[in-house]
């Protein structure tokens, strides 16, 4: 088992084990593709510390983690300017924890959304902007751990199937550890913002002719037979990095938890590592109640929604899936069990939404000033119809997980402003919601007189904020 170099006093090291999720093995080392031996299930990594029903609890004082994560804001050490190591105390931990690989992720702001507030009917809500990471999203949290494990272990190549944004920041993680990377994605489904980061960081991009799902299953076949580090969220060590998004959220709520926190649904990684954070705070006495978290999901890409509704979350209902928000465009959710369990666990829901109701609330977000990539948005559109449902409470306090950056997807964003996202004359009354938040670019003749007339009529138009 690791040995933690951490010395600061009252703070254990956090010695780990591979637990399988379905027939609860335990084993000190897991296989190439992170499966159970025994069931072939999917892997979580425990700790003493992860259950007060475990058999040998190890005290955990959370005064002492508050204050011990706080004291190391202060320090320049690059481990602490991490906004994923300055928890290592809840992380695996490396042989050696200066040899993380590091480009001081996490650290994401907390935004205030008043106005997105007024549109759902809730008296607060925030919004936690993950695309704020160095590579644009979330997945650089959990990248920092897994490729730094990886680069422990010995590998020389590390290997992601990607909607676009793991691809992105596993080859930066990776270029910066001086490993080489390969990425497997769907030909033609990703944006070229995302593609444009694989090539610039030196991957070896491979557009695949398949989906998504086809792209995962190929990389599992592919680690059992090269030696290749698999870097997707089926590696437990990147749901441990992303279990941080939870801590980090909670100390800048001052430990007064949200009662709900909306997350998207793709592959359902992310949910899966928030829930766990959130259990975990809970059982060590961090936070005094769980905050309910909800997955949401594009309609064309609804695998969680319809197994949970159509086989009770008993077992996996794939989709062929389809949506423009490519991100989570995903039919085959390899968390889904994991995700499943902390839906369960805190309470939480689990919702679908239109392509015109996240296009709408993207605009909505973006009109906030605060610019996300069309996956996120579905956070508001769900959180939307949660009120509508009465699940959220017009008293209730909620988070909404902003996984990815605007810039991520500029196509996206162009084609709703000019009018060009959503073609054909079926959906004339939806089109005239959307139109009201459009602000597509004008071309005029390079006079005064021209721009003047302009600044007049968006005025006339209510469009100007002045
Ligand atoms: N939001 C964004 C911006 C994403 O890139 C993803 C997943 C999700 C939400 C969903 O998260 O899969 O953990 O449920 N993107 C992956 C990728 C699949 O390859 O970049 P999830």
């Amino acid at each position: 088992m690791p040995q933690s170099t951490t010395s600061e006093p009252g703070v254990r090291p956090a010695i780990f084990r591979f637990r399988c999720i379905a027939c609860g093995d335990l084993s000190d080392i897991a296989s190439q593709n992170f499966r159970c031996s025994r069931c072939g299930d999917l892997l979580e990594i425990t700790y003493p510390f992860s259950s007060k029903r475990s058999a040998s609890p190890v005290a955990i004082e959370p005064a002492n983690l508050k204050s011990s994560w706080k004291q190391r804001r202060l320090s320049t050490l690059p481990v602490d300017l991490s906004g994923v190591w300055r928890f290592r105390d809840l992380l695996p931990t490396l042989e050696n924890e200066q040899h993380a690989i590091t480009l001081r992720e996490g650290n994401t702001p907390l935004y205030e959304m008043p106005q997105c507030a007024r549109i759902a009917g809730v008296p607060r809500l925030y919004g936690k902007h993950q695309g704020m990471n160095p590579t644009g999203s979330f997945k650089d949290t959990g990248m920092t751990v897994a490729a730094s494990f990886a680069r422990q272990a010995g590998f020389r190549w590390v290997a992601c199937a990607s909607t676009g944004n793991t691809s992105a920041s596993m080859s930066a993680y990776a270029a910066r550890g001086a490993m080489r990377s390969l990425v497997l994605v769907p030909d033609g489904k990703i944006s070229w913002s995302k593609l444009s980061q694989a090539l610039d960081f030196g991957a070896v991009t491979c557009q695949l002719r398949t989906d998504f799902d086809g792209c995962l299953r190929l990389l599992q076949e592919l680690v059992l037979r090269a030696p290749v580090y698999q870097l997707n969220s089926i590696n437990p060590f990147r749901l441990e990095g992303q279990k941080t998004l939870a801590f980090e959220l909670l100390e800048q709520l001052d430990w007064q938890p949200p009662d709900h926190i909306i997350v998207p649904g793709g592959n359902l990684g992310n949910s899966s590592a928030i829930g766990k954070a959130l259990l975990e705070m809970h059982d060590l006495g961090l936070i005094s109640r769980l905050p309910k978290l909800s997955v949401i999901q594009a309609e064309g890409a609804n695998a969680l929604v319809r197994t949970l509704r159509e086989a009770s979350g008993k077992r996996l209902v794939s989709v062929q899936a389809e949506t423009r928000a490519t991100a989570i465009r995903i039919g085959n959710p390899a968390s889904w069990k994991k995700a499943a369990h902390v839906l369960e666990a805190t309470g939480g829901a689990c919702e679908q939404v239109s392509e015109v109701e996240i296009a709408q609330a993207k605009a909505e977000i973006g009109a906030e000033g605060i610019g996300c990539e069309p996956a996120s948005a579905v956070t508001l559109a769900g959180l939307k119809k949660l009120v509508k449902q009465g699940f959220v409470k017009a008293e209730e306090n909620v988070v909404l997980i902003l996984t990815g950056n605007l810039l991520k997807d500029p196509d996206f964003t162009m084609e709703f402003h000019s009018g060009d996202l959503f073609p054909g004359p079926s959906r004339d009354r939806e089109h005239a919601t959307l139109k009201a938040l459009r602000h597509p670019p004008l071309v005029l003749d390079a006079t005064l007189d021209a721009v003047i007339r302009t600044l007049e009529q968006a005025e006339k138009s209510g469009d100007s904020k002045t």
